[in-house]
């Protein structure tokens, strides 16, 4: 068999497997606020990993698509970090892992717990969070007040600051989104 002269910058059996997976483990459930599939979320977190991959080397370009289709299946679904392990192997179920927030932790310290844990992992989980934090920095839901918009906007800076400096591209997408989610925030 001829091997490809190009080949891809990821394996697209893997995405194929992992979308496969996160698609059964979020059935039925919708982006809050919308009555869109919750899948919608997953794929445009990977779509935010692949324009990094398209444009910075990472040396693990798989298990960055990978974590990022099944970033939040152990913290919203019935998976657990064994499934994704026997499934897709220790690096992705650790990746996995610490981008999901512990829930024995009181609220207030869920995110710095995860982004310690994150820190603790290879950049391509880094990578990760800061799609999922640029894809949240959308219209917010109606009900969240001024004070709640303006939190998730101060955390979103944090996760920057801890996380940003593997990816220019990321880091980037990140501050437009932060500059842009002010909108939400003071009336224009
Ligand atoms: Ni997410």
């Amino acid at each position: 068999m001829l091997r490809p002269m190009i080949s891809a910058p990821f394996d697209p059996d893997l995405y194929a497997a992992a979308l496969r997976f996160a698609a059964t483990a979020h059935r039925g459930q919708t982006v809050p606020g919308t009555d869109l599939p919750y899948l919608c979320h997953v794929v445009t977190v990977a779509a935010e990993v692949l324009g990094a991959l398209g444009h910075e080397h990472h040396g693990e370009p798989d298990l960055a698509v990978q974590c990022a289709l099944l970033h939040d299946t152990v913290e919203d679904t019935a998976v657990t970090v064994a499934d994704i392990r026997k499934r897709f192997g220790d690096a992705v179920a650790e990746g996995v892992a610490a981008l999901s927030k512990d829930p024995a932790l009181p609220k207030a310290e869920r995110m710095v717990d995860s982004l310690d844990r994150i820190r603790s992992q290879p950049h391509e989980v880094w990578l990760v969070k800061l799609a999922d934090r640029i894809v949240n920095l959308a219209r917010p839901p109606a009900h969240w007040s001024a004070d709640k918009r303006r939190a998730y906007r101060e955390e979103a800076m944090r996760i920057g600051e801890r996380l940003g400096e593997v990816s220019p591209v990321l880091s980037g997408r990140l501050a437009e989104k932060i500059d842009a989610y002010r909108a939400w925030i003071e009336p224009t």
